[in-house]
């Protein structure tokens, strides 16, 4: 890549295929893949039997008694025929080790004695990294102060009495290391000022407040249980404070800082991750407490989203572990709508979900502590698939009584059953929606024909329909991205090169991608940008215009040009990673070996989006 003036930083991603493996060039990937043996690597964890042209074995990655999961040495990959894992040496050791697709590289690179060459480090990316380690330490050591202000000292009787009140016993306080907040102005602040952590530090953990004027700091968590809330390595990188008994805000969160943005972490996955991948499917509830008590009482695969709405990342997050989510939320209406927001994202996702109901009892915490165990368990084998639940959804509110109320109850499901790519099931939904709403079938089957989504289900998916649904996903922030792109390149055209190694054109906006085919002609024919405008189409030439004079909250654009690409990027791999995986789905089912190539691919897409996600 040629290097722009205001990029100083190389763009790791850039380097085609590099941004799998982090830092390390492709050459050096390729060579360590190239000295393993998967079928030695796998041995040292697994017995392992020929039969043919496989192996085969009990799996590491799910409970089994006879062997479902093979090695084909000749290709080098392991699948699973039980738990569908599956993927080449490097992704058996990240899963068998538990470190992600980067660290496995390293590792194996170790075992073979292949030195490591490692990029330096720029001094931001080291200031950085030491800056996320001192905040990690005083969120260790902020654990350690509640845990004992609860446990050992007078301050915690309050709050311990309160926790004991709810059901939570001491087995699970240590388990969760859960603590108070002692009711004072500043224990905290002072006790680590005397220790000699910076202030400074002590804010921008969000641990301390500062006083406006008087250059006091005191503490923002006071007179509230604490619940330490930890990344999936199990590193404490924030704090949920309840408060006692009644009052608001009934729960107080530390600020998003950079070691915790909230949209990207669930609560408890790191104590979950492992039952999640065996039991293949993780239980997502609303809040901290609820995911504490279904832990206690025995169901380990359980996480909870941070009360905020449920997001694209923390579905891919979970989706390294299993494809089957189940949405427990609270049973109160806005649990509801909350519901039904977080299966569309997980379903658009490419996840199976599915939804807990709560009959009584506001949320799976209060449904324990009333009923037990294992009644509650008995909720979980009988979640409803996503379409019944909006089939039932749908009904409780329609009006069944007139013509319109059904009709209406019609539409409402159609994006949902447009949504099914089987088409059994498809026809075993229609035709009960149509018993379900006196319609007739045929009806039901028109009107999904007429809304145009049946269409592309029959046919092989061309390029050009891949397309349309690619381009149709891009949401306003990808618009604006590309925006932010286009803006730059007319003063900098190079970073047109940058922009096509990370996403193809075909992935943008049509306009958009009308305006840099315009400026790159415009490029080597050696003309001015300023002559392209008249020939663009209207559309690409208003939003050329709009991307020139666009406010994007910044006079320094190249600040938010490698974010912008990422983003571009993340979105383009998201989509990519769905149609590798669709289309090994359907090789899967009929019968062809040849799934386990567009499973690798997919596989190999997913590390770098974990690889862009983990950044
Ligand atoms: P809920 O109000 O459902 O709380 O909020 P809960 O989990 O049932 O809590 P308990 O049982 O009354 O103690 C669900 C989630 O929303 C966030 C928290 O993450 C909580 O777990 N929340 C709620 C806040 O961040 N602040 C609040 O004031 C309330
Ligand atoms: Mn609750």
């Amino acid at each position: 890549m040629k290097s722009s003036p205001i990029f100083g930083v190389e763009f790791f991603l850039l380097r085609e295929g590099a941004a799998m493996s982090g830092r390390l060039t492709d050459e050096f990937v390729e060579s360590v893949q190239a000295q393993s043996d998967l079928v030695s690597v796998v041995s040292g964890y697994v017995p392992l039997k020929r039969r043919g042209n496989r192996y085969w074995g009990c799996c590491p990655f799910h409970q089994e008694d006879t062997p479902s999961f093979s090695v084909k040495p000749d290709e080098g990959f392991f699948y699973c025929f039980g738990c569908k894992a599956g993927g080449n040496v490097f992704k058996f050791i990240s899963m068998i080790e538990g470190v992600n697709y980067y660290e496995a590289i390293k590792l194996q690179a170790e075992r073979l004695n292949i030195p490591v060459p490692e990029r330096e480090k720029t001094p931001e990316e080291i200031a950085r990294e030491a800056k996320r380690k001192d905040l990690m330490k005083v969120h260790e050591m902020a654990t350690a102060f509640f845990h004992n202000c609860l446990t050992l000292t007078a301050y915690g009787q309050g709050a311990l009495n309160y926790l004991h009140g709810r059901g939570i016993t001491d087995e699970i306080i240590k388990e969760f290391k859960l603590g108070c907040a002692p009711d004072a102005w500043s224990k905290l602040t002072d006790a680590f000022i005397k220790r000699e952590i910076p202030g400074k530090l002590l804010e921008e953990s969000g641990l301390s407040v500062a006083k406006e004027n008087s250059g006091r700091a005191y503490d923002r968590f006071r007179n509230r249980a604490m619940i330490p809330i930890a990344d999936e390595r199990g590193r404490v990188v924030a704090f949920g404070g309840r408060i006692l008994g009644n009052g608001q805000p009934k729960y107080l969160n530390s600020p998003e800082s950079p070691i915790f943005n909230k949209r990207r972490l669930l609560f408890g996955l790191d104590k979950a991750k492992r039952h999640v991948q065996q039991a293949d499917f993780v239980l997502v509830t609303e809040g901290y407490m609820d995911a504490i008590s279904v832990y206690a009482a025995g169901i380990r695969n359980a996480v909870a989203s941070l009360g905020t709405a449920f997001t694209e990342e923390q579905c891919r997050l979970l989706m390294r572990y299993t494809s089957n989510i189940y949405f427990c939320y609270d049973s109160d209406n806005a649990g509801q709508t909350a519901t039904v927001r977080a299966m569309t994202i997980a379903k658009a996702a490419g996840a199976d979900v599915r939804v807990v109901m709560i009959p009584d009892g506001k949320d799976p915490d209060e449904f324990i502590r009333k009923h037990g165990a294992d009644s509650f368990r008995k909720l979980i084998d009988d979640a409803l698939p996503l379409m019944e639940y909006h089939i039932r959804h749908v009904m409780n509110h329609a009006d069944m009584g007139s013509l319109e109320g059904r009709v209406k109850a019609m539409n409402e499901l159609m994006p949902v059953l447009a949504g099914i790519k089987n088409s059994a099931e498809l026809s075993a939904y229609s035709a009960k929606i149509a018993q379900l709403l006196g319609i007739d079938e045929g009806d039901i089957r028109a009107e999904l024909r007429r809304s145009g989504r049946l269409m592309a289900k029959n046919e092989e998916p061309s390029s050009n329909a891949v397309k349309r649904r690619i381009v149709r996903s891009l949401d306003n922030a990808q618009i604006k991205a590309a925006r932010v792109i286009i803006r730059l390149a007319w003063d900098n055209p190079e970073v047109l090169e940058s922009l096509e190694a990370a996403v193809p054109l075909e992935f943008l906006d049509e306009r958009h991608a009308e305006v840099i085919s315009a400026m790159k002609a415009a490029m080597s024919d050696g003309r001015s940008f300023d002559e392209l405008v008249g020939h663009l189409g209207e559309g690409a030439a208003e939003e050329l215009s709009r991307s020139l004079v666009e406010d994007y909250g910044s006079d320094d654009l190249s600040e938010l040009y490698d974010d912008c690409l990422k983003k571009l990027r993340k979105s383009y791999l998201a989509s990519l990673f769905e149609e590798h995986r669709q289309r090994a789905i359907q090789l899967e089912l009929a019968g062809d070996d040849g799934f386990l190539r567009e499973l690798a691919e997919s596989q190999r897409i997913k590390h770098e989006m974990d690889e862009l996600y983990s950044e």
